[in-house]
């Protein structure tokens, strides 16, 4: 069986939360596809190379999910041809038998439009740095949102593929709602589809 649930949003929306949730909940595989950003991010070097070459080892280092990779990974962002070596592979992944979860900025755009399941997870900015500032130890808020402001920038504004809500979305606006009202939400949407 193929079946994608494509979830896409800004950082720290509760994109990573949602997704586990029901890849648990249906036993479907998960990818974190921003951890394939940050790797490329975090590698150094020329991006398009590493994006070309990159291993299991570059997604397994511990500082993928920091502040200094997240900058990173928005930055190598922009660039086609780092996006277009790492399209395969997450398309592949989309369309893998026993059902697929992605999150990222253009799931639903751009990976696999044909996703049976899509879901624009946002929140505001203050409320999503103030999330963010939270499991960080030692930044100062200010820079958090500022941080958060500037990758949601860089990400809207990019030329290739930038985020946005597929039109066939359901956009879920997190910043009132609990993670269980959320997460409620999300299985319901996919147990319907399931029928
Ligand atoms: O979801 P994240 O915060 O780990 O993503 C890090 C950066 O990677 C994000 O700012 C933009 C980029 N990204 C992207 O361009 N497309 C994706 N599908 C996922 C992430």
């Amino acid at each position: 069986m193929k079946f994608t649930v494509a979830i896409d949003g800004p950082a720290a929306a509760g994109k990573g939360t949602i997704s586990r949730a029901v890849a648990g909940r249906f036993g479907f595989a998960h990818l974190d596809t921003g951890l394939l950003y940050r790797a490329v991010g975090m590698k150094g070097g020329d991006p398009v190379l590493a994006a070309r070459g990159l291993t299991a080892a570059d997604l397994a280092r511990e500082d993928l999910r920091s502040l200094e990779a997240g900058q990173a990974a928005s930055k190598v962002a922009v660039l086609p041809d780092v996006r277009a070596a790492l399209v395969a592979f997450q398309r592949a992944f989309a369309r893998r038998d026993g059902g697929a979860v992605l999150d990222g900025r253009d799931i639903g755009t751009v990976i696999c439009p044909e996703a049976e399941v899509k879901l624009f997870v946002t929140a505001s900015a203050e409320i999503r740095a103030r999330r963010r500032w939270l499991e960080l130890e030692g930044e100062a808020f200010e820079d958090v949102l500022a941080q958060v402001r500037e990758r949601d920038d860089r990400d809207m504004n990019r030329a290739d593929a930038p985020m946005r809500a597929a039109e066939d979305a359901v956009v879920l606006d997190t910043s009132e709602m609990s993670v269980e009202a959320a997460i409620a939400q999300a299985l319901a949407l996919v147990a319907a589809k399931l029928g």
